[in-house]
């Protein structure tokens, strides 16, 4: 593969991100970790699979214009998936960052909700909607990231389990952010309003936002009843 490394971005449990350079344009490589815990083939398969999927969403993602990393490379079999490198921080270092102004959070919240509603309304739920995999640039705009769980749904209770995912994040690690998923709702509302209802999907027709944000409620409701 005509990837050459620059510095490594991350190393989790799962992955490994270095940055670089593919055809001379910059680009990111993901490496899938071996789970030491889990029996080899069985770690291959899922990974493989996991990969496979996000590859083809990706793909999916950016031919509908979704401002999605793009493909440029894969090697399932190596664990190995070449990208686009989306210039930006991660959304928790942003709202954690002393000197981001109300407005430029604010921005960066709504921005969120509108790139989480352009991917529901392509039948696409996320799965890991945490503020390391959402990506701002200077101006605020969002880009959503790490789609290795994400799978296409028609049925309005995972949409709805996406926004509660990081309404609890943003609840949990960023209390000091008054109203942040406030600002992400609205977000993800006024993007429905701006785009009108979502065109149907192979499957069928994709839950509206109205529907996604009313069971967002009902999620709450629930888990506050039964923990
Ligand atoms: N296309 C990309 N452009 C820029 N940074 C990226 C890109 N993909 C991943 N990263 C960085 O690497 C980190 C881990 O990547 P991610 O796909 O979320 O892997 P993991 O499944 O291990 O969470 C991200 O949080 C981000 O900081
Ligand atoms: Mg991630």
């Amino acid at each position: 593969m005509v990837f050459q490394e620059g510095e490594r971005l991350h190393l989790g449990a799962e992955a490994e991100v270095w940055s670089g350079r593919w055809m001379g344009r910059p680009a990111v490589r993901k490496l899938r970790r071996p789970r030491a815990w889990r029996h080899p083939d069985l770690d291959h398969r899922l990974g493989h699979r996991r990969m496979m999927s996000e590859a083809r969403l990706l793909v999916r993602m950016h031919r509908a214009g979704l401002p999605v990393p793009a493909l440029l490379d894969l090697d399932p079999e190596q664990g190995v998936m070449i990208m686009q490198m989306i210039p930006g921080r991660p959304l928790i270092e942003v709202l954690r960052d002393p000197k981001a102004s109300r407005e430029f959070l604010q921005r960066a919240l709504e921005s969120t909700g509108a790139a989480i509603r352009n991917v529901h309304r392509l039948a696409i739920t996320h799965g890991d909607l945490s503020t390391n995999n959402v990506l701002i640039d200077e101006e605020g705009h969002a880009v959503l990231i790490d789609f290795g769980l994400a799978v296409i749904d028609y049925e309005v209770e995972r949409f709805g389990i996406d926004l509660h995912v990081i309404d609890e994040i943003l609840g949990a690690s960023h209390p000091d952010i008054v109203g942040a998923i406030d600002h992400l709702l609205a977000g993800y509302q006024a993007e429905e309003m701006r785009l009108g209802p979502a065109e149907e999907q192979t499957g069928g027709a994709v839950p509206t936002a109205k529907e996604v944000l009313s069971r967002l409620e009902n999620v709450r409701t629930r888990v506050r009843y039964h923990g």
